[in-house]
């Protein structure tokens, strides 16, 4: 993140340091700059014509302040629960604007989406198609769908992130899909608008990317000899971040590359669904050293942000880069493990990092703005952390630090005979 510095030996980010917000608001605490996440989204933006669409994808950061953010810049979102639809609507976005994935749609989920006026249903399965048509049967109504193809790609990803693939359980089997669209296109209470994809997280080179698009527009195309006319196509999210610096895709490319195989068919709206390129980078965890430990020849340093407050690491094995929040020049590093309070092995930030800490001192784990917070846990009755925004020298508590009563609001004991 370019918003990342130190200023007289300590870590700030945009024009606040890091120590005065973790004085103000405690630790492990998400900080958040609203001038990274607003370039992120301009980086979009700038290549993407404005007759089409970039719907946010909600479960990457889904605090209200960054949706309220985000909604302010024209996004739509991209959701995946009726709990982020209320999100949505709660930040001042409209139903409307959002598409609704996920594959296991409830019941309950569909005809809520449905009253609130969903702007499309991304759906998964030939199930779930006739799922809708029967809830917006029952509410007198055509509900708004596009059909989820899988196009059997191979994304190269983590294989807990990769979707794309025939292995997958996510969207409609290619060689199944154009059944499903002349049952969509036959359906009375289904309004068909669309197809989608998404075939992964973290993938770094734009060929997955356009490899699927241009499977995505030969359906497109089999579909118009039968006479079904789309009105859009969402080809997903997954835009990686350079975590280890390595080399990103390049936005503007891919979106061109995009706009290219689109010239047949200049009515169409496309839509993106980036999460993780837009929030990624753009926040931090910081943490706490609560000690230092020599342990044989291994040093760890154990803080005060676990597995519970951002899982990546534990979960994917994800690196993320941890920096010093205060430089002590001269002082060799040392090669050590970062491991949190979590009684689990597997509760660590990072292993075999260079770095030069002391008990009390901070540290910052970067890139922490995507699937930090919103994966966070309870586990081991730990509150999640405290997030804030911050622009310039401006500082927006974003959520407050979760208490012991928030954790156990909802328990009963039971009574005593
Ligand atoms: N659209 C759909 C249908 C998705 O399933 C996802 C992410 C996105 C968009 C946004 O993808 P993005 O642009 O953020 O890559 N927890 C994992 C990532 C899981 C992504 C799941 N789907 C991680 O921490 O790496």
């Amino acid at each position: 993140m370019s918003q990342l510095s130190y200023k007289a030996a300590q870590l700030h980010i945009e024009s606040v340091a890091l120590p005065e917000l973790a004085e103000r608001f405690g630790t492990p605490l998400y900080v958040y700059s609203k001038s990274q996440i607003l370039a992120n989204w301009e980086k979009f933006r700038a290549f993407w014509p404005s007759q089409h669409k970039l719907c946010y994808a909600v479960k990457a950061n889904s605090n209200l302040a960054i949706l309220q953010l985000l909604a302010k810049q024209g996004a739509w979102f991209d959701i995946v629960s009726a709990g982020e639809l209320k999100r949505v609507l709660a930040a001042g976005g409209k139903a409307g604007h959002v598409v609704f994935s996920g594959v296991a749609k409830s019941e309950a989920e569909i005809r809520f989406a449905i009253e609130q006026g969903i702007g499309c249903f991304n759906v998964e399965s030939a199930a779930e198609l006739e799922r809708i048509e029967q809830v917006a049967r029952a509410l007198k109504t055509r509900a708004p769908v596009s059909l989820r193809v899988n196009p059997d790609v191979d994304a190269k990803t983590h294989p807990y992130i990769s979707t794309g693939l025939k292995a997958n359980k996510f969207g409609i089997a290619m060689d199944d899909a154009m059944a499903v669209f002349r049952r969509a296109h036959t359906l009375n209470h289904i309004e068909l608008l669309g197809a989608d994809c998404h075939i992964g997280s973290q993938i770094m080179t734009d060929a997955p990317f356009l490899d699927a698009a241009q499977r995505m527009f030969s359906l497109l195309e089999r579909l118009r000899d039968e006479a079904i006319e789309l009105s859009h196509l969402d080809l997903g999210g997954g835009f990686g971040v350079d975590y280890q610096g390595e080399q990103t895709l390049d936005v503007q490319s891919y979106l061109e590359g995009v706009l290219e195989l689109a010239r047949d068919y200049p009515q169409l709206t496309l839509m993106l669904e980036p999460g993780r390129a837009i929030v990624g980078d753009a926040g931090i965890l910081v943490s706490k050293v609560e000690y230092v430990k020599q342990s044989d020849d291994k040093q760890f340093v154990l803080v005060d942000a676990g597995m519970n407050d951002l899982m990546r690491p534990s979960l994917y094995q994800a690196w993320h880069d941890i920096l010093p929040v205060h430089e002590r020049p001269g002082v060799a590093d040392a090669i050590v493990d970062v491991v949190g309070p979590v009684c689990e092995t597997g509760c660590f930030l990072g292993h075999a990092r260079h770095l030069n800490v002391q008990a009390d001192d901070l540290i910052a784990v970067k890139h922490a703005g995507a699937y930090g917070f919103t994966m966070a846990s309870n586990y081991n009755t730990r509150v999640r952390p405290a997030e804030v925004l911050v622009e310039d020298d401006q500082v927006w508590l974003i959520r407050e630090r979760e208490t012991f009563d928030d954790l156990i609001r909802g328990e009963r004991l039971i009574a005593e005979e």
